[in-house]
C-alpha cells in the first residue's frame, strides 16, 4: 500500500526555529513516531508499502533527519495551499494500482490497531473502497465536521469556516486520517477547487465527490480522542507526552515493574523490564535501558543507555550513562558513571563516586568520595574513600591497572600509568606513582613526626 505523511506546514503556534515534526514525545520526534505506526500497519499487507512525507517548511531540516532511512520517499510542497494540494504532489511517488493511506506527521499517538480497524471497514471483500476516520469531540470548534444523511450515511467533510450554524453543531469531526484507492483519488484531487474560506484545495472535499459519484464512505469512529490528537503548540505537545508516558507505564506494569507512581516516570527511548522490577518517582530513562527481574531502582535517577542486571539496587539521585552493571550491585545514593563502564555482580559504588571508561570485577567496592577513571579493577578490590585515579596529565589519558584484592587507602592517588599488584595495599594519604607490587603495603606520604618544645605562636601586644 501507499502511505503519505503530511508534514508541510509551519506549526505557527509551537514558537520554535524547528520543523514541528521533528519535536519529540517520549524522546522520539513525533515524525518518527508515526513512521512507525505507517511501517507496522504495512507490514500487516501484503505487497511493499511506499511511504511518502510531504514536506514544505523546514524541508531540509526534516530530510536531513530521515534520509538514512531507505523505505521513505519524499516530495517538496512549496507552496502549501492545503491538505488537497499536498497530497496532490505524492501522487506521482504513489503505485496507483494499491489504496493511499493518509496521515499527519504531528499527529503522533495514533495507534495500529485503529488503522487496522479503519483498513479492514474500508475494505468490503476484495474492493478497495474510502474509508475515514472520524472522532467525538464534545468541544468541536476548528475542525472539520461529518455530516451524514438521515440514514448515517457520510455525505461530505465541512470546514469550521464554511459550516452553516446548524452544521457546527455536529460533535462528530474530521480527523484527517482517510484510505482511498489512489488512481480514484488522483481523479479527485485534481478536481478540487479552492472556492473556500481559506482559499485552500481541501483534502476532505473528495469525501463529497465520491459520494458524488455513488461510493459509500465508510467511516470509522476512534475510540480515544488522543489517538487523533494533532499537535500545534507546546502545551499540546506537553499534554501527549503524559499520555504517551502513561501507555509506556502500562506497558512496563504489564511486563513485571511495580511503578511508585505511573504519573511521575520519563521514559525517553526504549525500555525493557523483568519481573519483580521496583521504580520509585521521578525517573527519567533514556536511550535503550534494560533492567533485570527484581532490579530496584531509588527515587530520582537518570539512567541512560544502560543494562542493570538482577537484583541489583539503584539507591536514589544517582546519573549512569552507558553502564553494563551485573546482579546484585548496589550503586549511589549520588553515583556518577559516564560512559563505557563495566560492573561485575555484587559491586558496590556508593556516595558521590565517579566511575568513567572503567571495568570492575565481581565483589569490588567504592564505597565513598572516589573518581575511577580509565582503569582496569580486578575483583574484591576495596576502593578506599577519597581516592583518586589520576588518569589525566593535561594532554593524555593513560590506564591503570588494579588486580584482585587490592584494598587502596582514604586519599590516595593512584598516578596512571601504573599497575597495583595483586592483594597490595596503598596506605592512606598515598600518592603512588610508580609500580605497586603485589601483596605489600606500599606508602607513599611523609613520615609523622612530633617535634619537641615547640610552641605556638602567641599575639603580640600592641
Ligand atoms: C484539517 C482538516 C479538518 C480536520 C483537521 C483535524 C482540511 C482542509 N481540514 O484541518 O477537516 O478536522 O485537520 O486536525 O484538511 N499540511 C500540509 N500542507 C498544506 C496544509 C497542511 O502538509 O498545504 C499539513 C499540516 O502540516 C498538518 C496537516 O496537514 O500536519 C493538517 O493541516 P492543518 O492546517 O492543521 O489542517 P486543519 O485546518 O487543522
Ligand atoms: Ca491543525
Amino acid at each position: 500500500m501507499n502511505i503519505v505523511i503530511l508534514a508541510a506546514g509551519q506549526g505557527k503556534r509551537m514558537r520554535s526555529a524547528q520543523p514541528k515534526v521533528l519535536h519529540c514525545l517520549a524522546g522520539k520526534s513525533m515524525l518518527s513516531h508515526v513512521l512507525e505506526t505507517a511501517r507496522a500497519v504495512g507490514r500487516t499487507r501484503a505487497g511493499a508499502t511506499r511511504i511518502v512525507v510531504v514536506i514544505g517548511h523546514g524541508a531540509d531540516r526534516v530530510r536531513a533527519r530521515f534520509e538514512q532511512e531507505a523505505d521513505v520517499g519524499f516530495v517538496v510542497q512549496e507552496p502549501q495551499l492545503g491538505t488537497g494540494h499536498a497530497v496532490r504532489q505524492a501522487i506521482p511517488l504513489l503505485d496507483e494500482t494499491q489504496p493511499t493511506l493518509v496521515l499527519y506527521g504531528d499527529v503522533p499517538l495514533l495507534r495500529e490497531a485503529t488503522l487496522a480497524r479503519l483498513l479492514d471497514t474500508a475494505t468490503d471483500g476484495k474492493h478497495e473502497g474510502i474509508g475515514l476516520l472520524t472522532v467525538r469531540r464534545s468541544e468541536p470548534t476548528g475542525y472539520g465536521r461529518v455530516v451524514r444523511d438521515w440514514h448515517g450515511n457520510v455525505l461530505k467533510i465541512v470546514e469550521e469556516r464554511d459550516a452553516t450554524e446548524d452544521e457546527r453543531k455536529i460533535t462528530e469531526v474530521n480527523t484527517g486520517i482517510l484510505i482511498a484507492p489512489t488512481a480514484l483519488l488522483k481523479r479527485w484531487l485534481d478536481g478540487l477547487s479552492n472556492n473556500n474560506a481559506q482559499r485552500e484545495y481541501y483534502l476532505p472535499d473528495v469525501i463529497a465527490q465520491a459520494v458524488h459519484e455513488g461510493m459509500r464512505v465508510a467511516a470509522v469512529t476512534a475510540e480515544d480522542i488522543n489517538e487523533t490528537q494533532g499537535v500545534n503548540s507546546k502545551a499540546e505537545l506537553a499534554s501527549l507526552e503524559r499520555i504517551a508516558q502513561r501507555r509506556i507505564a502500562e506497558r512496563l506494569m504489564n511486563e513485571g515493574a511495580t511503578i511508585a507512581d505511573p504519573e511521575r516516570i520519563d521514559v525517553r527511548g526504549e525500555m525493557s523490564v523483568g519481573a519483580d522490577v521496583f521504580i520509585d518517582v521521578g525517573c527519567v530513562f533514556e536511550g535503550r535501558v534494560e533492567l533485570g527481574a527484581g532490579a530496584r531502582i531509588g527515587p530520582h535517577n537518570v539512567i541512560r543507555d544502560c543494562s542493570i542486571g538482577a537484583g541489583t539496587e539503584v539507591m536514589g539521585f544517582c546519573f549512569l550513562e552507558r553502564a553494563t552493571i551485573g546482579a546484585r550491585a548496589r550503586i549511589g545514593p549520588f553515583a556518577r558513571t559516564r560512559p563505557d563502564v563495566t560492573l561485575g555482580d555484587e559491586v558496590h559504588i556508593g556516595n558521590f563516586v565517579e566511575v568513567k571508561n572503567s571495568s570492575m570485577g565481581h565483589g569490588s567496592k567504592a564505597n565513598h568520595l572516589a573518581y575511577v577513571g580509565d582503569a582496569l579493577v580486578g575483583k574484591r578490590v576495596n576502593i578506599g574513600a577519597g581516592t583518586i585515579v589520576a588518569n589525566y596529565d593535561g594532554a593524555n589519558k593513560h590506564q591503570t591497572v588494579i588486580e584482585d584484592d587490592v584494598h587502596t587507602g582514604s586519599n590516595s592517588v593512584l598516578v596512571a600509568p601504573i599497575t597495583v599488584g595483586s592483594g597490595a595495599t596503598v596506605g592512606a594519604g598515598s600518592t603512588v606513582a610508580k609500580q605497586v607490587p603485589p601483596g605489600k603495603l606500599t606508602v607513599a606520604r611523609a613520615r609523622q613526626a612530633t617535634i619537641e618544645g615547640w610552641s605556638r605562636p602567641t599575639k603580640k601586644r600592641k
